[in-house]
């Protein structure tokens, strides 16, 4: 039943049409009833605006300079000592630090236990907000996902939420300045109970959620990006990885073309709440559309004849994003985007400007540490999800140069 859309133009009509109503979660409801995502009309508009207050592009930068490389060196530098590590383990460990920072879930950060306890829940919840693309047992999925909620709230939720709650009163009694808040979902969640009250289990998770939603998708675009470009220098002249190196615009490039070929959800899906028309097709109320959002950004009226093929140096047209619609667009766009991508630079920028975005930025630190495929060791596709993510992707890494 419904309809799907495969155009670009057909997609984006969808995604900024009022009547069309988030409906991918329904099935994942035990992790994300009543989180953000899932919300519709004035309920999301009040909440989306209080939220965007943490997300702005001063603080994305000054994210990207300084945070960035103080949470990856001290993960790196081990595996680089290794010789080698799995691509995708480490990503998930650099950006569960840094969606923990977002969504306002302190942990120590050298402390790779507190981290990987995180993260096993973080993959539970992703498991079950994404239900839908599961392949395995959903009751079972469901049953784990409640345990994992109550650890997180134990472990991790409570002490984040009390600490906030004790600044937020400090700032309030004048005890504390402004400054002295983290700038994060919770705290503000916490500071905004007149614009947006959420009762306990709501709040739970909708922080579970911040904390998946970035996660996953960021860790999934890291190993996406390093495998297209593995592929990509191979059939290229010796010495183009420092080429590539010496161009961080193109570097992005590679990124986003990569990020436009493997959208993290290769679908959205919507449920109209009226009659309506979209891309020239009718849609009863209650009536599914889905929104193909791998078959837009492969559009090729919109990316070329041959759109299928990663190629950084493609010509775009005027006003269409490198990365097509990965980030989504309308309503629901993401709100880490600019975090994740960066901001494309204008053609006369300077290269200290630029703002390369986490994805890059992780890549170039990567290929800066020498990473490479290992031909005897192959990466294998995760068999736990239709989604095509990579489960395992082994690479070496070149030690630490001393001078
Ligand atoms: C490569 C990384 C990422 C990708 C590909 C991605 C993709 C998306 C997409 C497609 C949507 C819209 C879904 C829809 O229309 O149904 C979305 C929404 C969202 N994303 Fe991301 N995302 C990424 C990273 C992040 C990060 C790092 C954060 C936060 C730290 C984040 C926070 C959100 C939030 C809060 C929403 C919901 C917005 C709303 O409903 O109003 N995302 N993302």
């Amino acid at each position: 039943m419904g309809i799907e859309i495969s155009s670009y133009a057909g997609a984006m009509e969808a995604l900024r049409h009022p009547e069309l109503k988030q409906a991918l979660y329904d099935a994942g409801m035990s992790v994300m009833s009543g989180a953000l995502i899932t919300l519709h009309g004035e309920d999301h508009r009040q909440r989306r605006v209080v939220e965007f207050g943490v997300f702005g592009r001063g603080f994305f930068r000054r994210y990207e300079r300084d945070v960035f490389a103080r949470t990856l060196a001290p993960l790196l530098e081990p595996c680089r000592a290794a010789g080698g590590t799995d691509l995708v383990e480490l990503g998930y460990r650099v950006i569960m630090n840094l969606t923990a920072d977002f969504a306002g879930i302190d942990r120590p950060i050298r402390d790779e236990e507190a981290t990987d306890r995180l993260l096993g829940l973080v993959k539970t919840f992703s498991e079950g907000a994404t239900l839908v693309h599961s392949t395995r047992a959903h009751a079972e999925v469901n049953g784990e996902v409640g345990a994992a909620m109550k650890r997180f709230d134990e472990v991790f939720f409570q002490p984040s939420k009390a600490r906030r709650h004790a600044l937020v009163d400090d700032v309030a009694a004048g005890r504390a300045g402004e400054e002295d808040l983290p700038r994060d979902v919770l705290t503000t969640l916490l500071r905004n109970t007149h614009r947006v009250a959420l009762p306990e289990p709501v709040l739970r998770r909708e922080i579970a959620f911040f904390l998946q939603a970035g996660a996953h998708s960021t860790a999934n675009a890291t190993t996406h990006s390093m495998h297209e470009i593995f592929t990509w220098l191979a059939r290229r002249p010796s010495g183009a990885r420092e080429r590539l190196l010496d161009r961080p615009a193109l570097l992005q490039r590679c990124v986003h073309e990569s990020l436009r070929l493997h959208p993290a959800s290769p679908v959205a899906w919507r449920k109209a709440t009226a009659d309506l028309q979209v891309d020239g097709k009718k849609v009863a109320a209650g009536e599914r559309v889905t929104i193909n959002l791998r078959a837009a950004n492969r559009d090729p009226g919109v990316f070329g004849e041959d759109a299928e093929r990663f190629d950084p140096e493609r010509e775009l047209p005027q006003n269409v994003w490198p990365f097509g619609l990965t980030f989504g667009y309308g309503t629901h766009a993401c709100l880490g985007r600019d975090l994740d991508g960066g901001v494309t630079p204008k053609a006369d920028a300077k290269p200290s400007s630029y703002q390369l975005g986490v994805v890059t930025l992780f890549v170039q630190a990567l290929l800066r540490a020498g990473a490479a495929p290992i031909p005897d060791d192959p990466p294998s596709a995760d068999a736990n999800t239709l989604r095509s993510n990579w489960g395992r992707y082994p690479i070496s890494l070149t030690p630490e140069e001393t001078s």
